[in-house]
């Protein structure tokens, strides 16, 4: 299904007329309208050639070079930014090293602008006491209140802000190394159709972030979100998971990528150990012939409970990534790259290499993340994998 209109005559505000999940409610519409004007007037995060740089790069995957997608499931207004672009740099080295053929490695980072969450249960209950659930520090408060878990829309400058200072100092520190570009769910749509600028062949781009995807939550084909990404010329992702049909995956690529532009679309399987020999052939079979790329999230469909708080497993993680594999070359598809939660600390979230009791060092604001030590272990497997 080819867009009948001329890309160009869409707008940034188009979702606005389509139904929205997962987006907040702002008590106040004078404070909201006043923080997207500023927005709109404020300095990119990101430069659009860099992103075009990205879509390039991963247009050449297919042939040739991996994806190595990761970082923190939501970044925090309290986080040292210089320490941790460092940091998370010398992690995307060490597993670069590990993954070998770090020449054609896509390097893409979950942050500068990582802080909006989507939620499966929308209210958080503590004792008697029912809130709003934390929805990442661009909408609203960690601690339980009810005032700090009312959306704030002033939120989103200091998001802005916190992500221009990270990009600033990715740049500063990558400059004689391989690039790391930034991504981020395209879930915020006020804050992202407020950074959407126009380049000189009248084309938009998100300027939020090089790389935005599209979540597991909101993927209604018709909904805002896809509108939205629909209308912008960026690289971005899909989330595949489970129970996504071949006929919806095939109406979003359709949607999302008309002209079946190469490094446009990357399909990011999120299964989950048990599920991905059930549901990912189909999906590889009706993108077959397409100029997508399929890389694995092993994180998020192995999600479990373990004494009141979410981890993961990394034997389950491994199983997942290397069902991946083993699914996607028996289909003839190039496993094109990984996508984790991952700190470059010596977190205690994930089980498994070490960790057996998650009390020590459990930091996360949402997801459990992958510990440098598991991390780099997932990095070394991947490397046998495609040696
Ligand atoms: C995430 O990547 O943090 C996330 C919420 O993923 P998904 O939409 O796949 O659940
Ligand atoms: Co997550």
């Amino acid at each position: 299904m080819a867009r009948d209109e001329d890309p160009k005559s869409w707008h940034p505000a188009a979702w606005r007329h389509r139904p929205a999940e997962q987006l907040p409610t702002y008590p106040n519409a004078d404070a909201l309208a006043q923080v997207e004007a500023k927005l709109r007037a404020a300095a990119p995060v990101i430069r659009i050639e860099d992103a075009a740089r990205l879509k390039r790069a991963l247009g050449c995957v297919r042939e040739r070079g991996f994806v190595l997608q990761g970082g923190d499931c939501a970044e925090n207004f309290d986080d040292r930014v210089a320490d941790r672009v460092d940091r998370l740099a010398g992690l995307f080295d060490a597993m670069a090293n590990a993954l070998g053929d770090r020449e054609h490695l896509v390097r893409i980072a979950r942050i500068g602008g990582q802080f909006a969450k989507p939620r499966t249960t929308l209210i958080e209950r503590q004792g008697d006491v029912e809130h709003p659930a934390y929805r990442g520090d661009m909408i609203n408060a960690r601690s339980f209140g009810a005032e700090a878990r009312a959306p704030d829309p002033a939120r989103m400058l200091r998001g802005h802000a916190q992500s221009v200072g990270t990009a600033a100092t990715m740049g500063v520190i990558r400059q004689d190394s391989a690039p790391i570009y930034t991504c981020h769910e395209g879930l915020l749509l006020p804050y992202e159709e407020a950074l959407t600028r126009r380049d000189a062949d009248g084309s938009w781009w998100a300027t939020s972030a090089h790389f935005l995807w599209l979540g597991y939550r909101t993927q209604q084909v018709d909904g805002a979100h896809v509108e939205y990404l629909s209308g912008i010329a960026n690289p971005i992702g899909i989330k595949c998971g489970p129970g996504l049909t071949p006929d919806a995956l095939a109406a979003m690529c359709d949607r999302l990528d008309p002209d079946d532009t190469p490094g446009r679309l990357t399909l990011i399987a999120r299964f989950g150990a048990d599920r991905i020999e059930q549901e990912l052939p189909s999906l590889l079979a009706v993108t077959k012939g397409r100029a997508v790329n399929w890389i694995v999230d092993p994180m998020h469909g192995n999600t479990q409970k373990h004494e009141g708080r979410k981890t993961r497993r990394v034997e389950a993680v491994q199983r997942d990534m290397e069902a991946f594999f083993a699914l996607t070359r028996e289909a003839g598809v190039k496993p094109a790259g990984v996508h984790l939660e991952m700190s470059p600390n010596d977190v205690t979230e994930c089980l498994g290499l070490g960790v057996d009791d998650l009390d020590p060092a459990y930091r996360t604001a949402c997801d459990p993340r992958l510990n440098r030590t598991q991390a780099l272990h997932i990095a070394q497997q991947i490397g046998t994998l495609l040696a």
